[in-house]
């Protein structure tokens, strides 16, 4: 079990289900050549997120981590009429990368990137309505505080999806003193024990590598 087969399983499924797409292909391109780094969902990820969207009749939907706003397409096109995104970025340079990829992936209206750190950006959407979705892909670090914000601006029903809660195998290290490896654990600490949520995690191969998920429903 390798690298190699988990890319060639990729390609193939992600040839089947998502084929080219001009606007997330040119958004990964206008991201390779900013010199971003390639840490974007990949596409069979990415369409899982588009699929969620759609799975629960999400409307608002907070992202945090934009990157060059990869995941920002796949999440916003699934989005109805009327029906909007923000995603949060702390790297005006990346920001500006996504911002140029969601305008050419014809999302302008719908997506609003919001540059600064995510600590400092999310209270100034704290007195919005509630989102009914999040994807937290941010600095693992704060993923406690970001999970914790999100449970408190949520309503029955609304999903919080956190990336890289694997980081190949490292989660399930009691000794591991990483910082974002302590958030990750402390992040499975109040998905086991805040009431409010039901919460899972799963593990994923692929392009990406090992490493996973955690999908959170909101249900008191
Ligand atoms: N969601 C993207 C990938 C995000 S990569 C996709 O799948 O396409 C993680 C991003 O989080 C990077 O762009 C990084 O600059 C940003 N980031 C890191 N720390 C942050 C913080 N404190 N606040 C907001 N964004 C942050
Ligand atoms: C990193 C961040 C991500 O969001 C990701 O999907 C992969 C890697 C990182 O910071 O290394
Ligand atoms: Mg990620």
């Amino acid at each position: 079990m390798t690298q190699q087969l988990w890319d060639d399983v990729d390609t193939y499924i992600s040839d089947l289900v998502v084929g080219p797409d001009k606007a997330l292909d040119d958004a990964l391109t206008a991201s390779d050549a900013a010199g971003l780094p390639q840490i974007a969902v990949a596409p069979n990820q990415g369409k899982m997120l588009n699929l969620f969207v759609r799975m629960i009749g999400a409307r608002r939907i907070l992202e945090i981590g934009t990157l060059a706003g990869y995941s920002t397409i796949w999440l916003a096109r699934a989005l109805p009429e009327g029906g909007r995104l923000v995603t949060l970025e702390a790297d005006p340079r990346h920001a500006e990368v996504a911002t140029a990829n969601i305008a050419a992936a014809g999302l302008a209206d719908k997506v609003e990137v919001r540059v600064g750190k995510a600590l400092d950006t999310l209270s100034t959407l704290a007195g919005d309505d509630p989102f009914d979705l999040y994807f937290i892909d941010a600095d693992k670090v704060n993923n406690p505080h970001y999970f914790r914000w999100a449970v408190d601006h949520s309503r029955p029903g609304t999903l919080i999806v956190v990336d890289n809660v694997v980081r190949d195998g490292k989660v399930a290290d009691a000794d591991n003193t990483d910082p974002a490896v302590l958030g990750t654990r402390e992040l499975g600490e109040l998905l086991a024990n805040e009431p409010r949520v039901s919460a899972t995690m799963v593990q994923t191969v692929g392009s990406k590598g090992y490493d996973g998920f955690a999908l959170a429903l909101v249900v008191g």
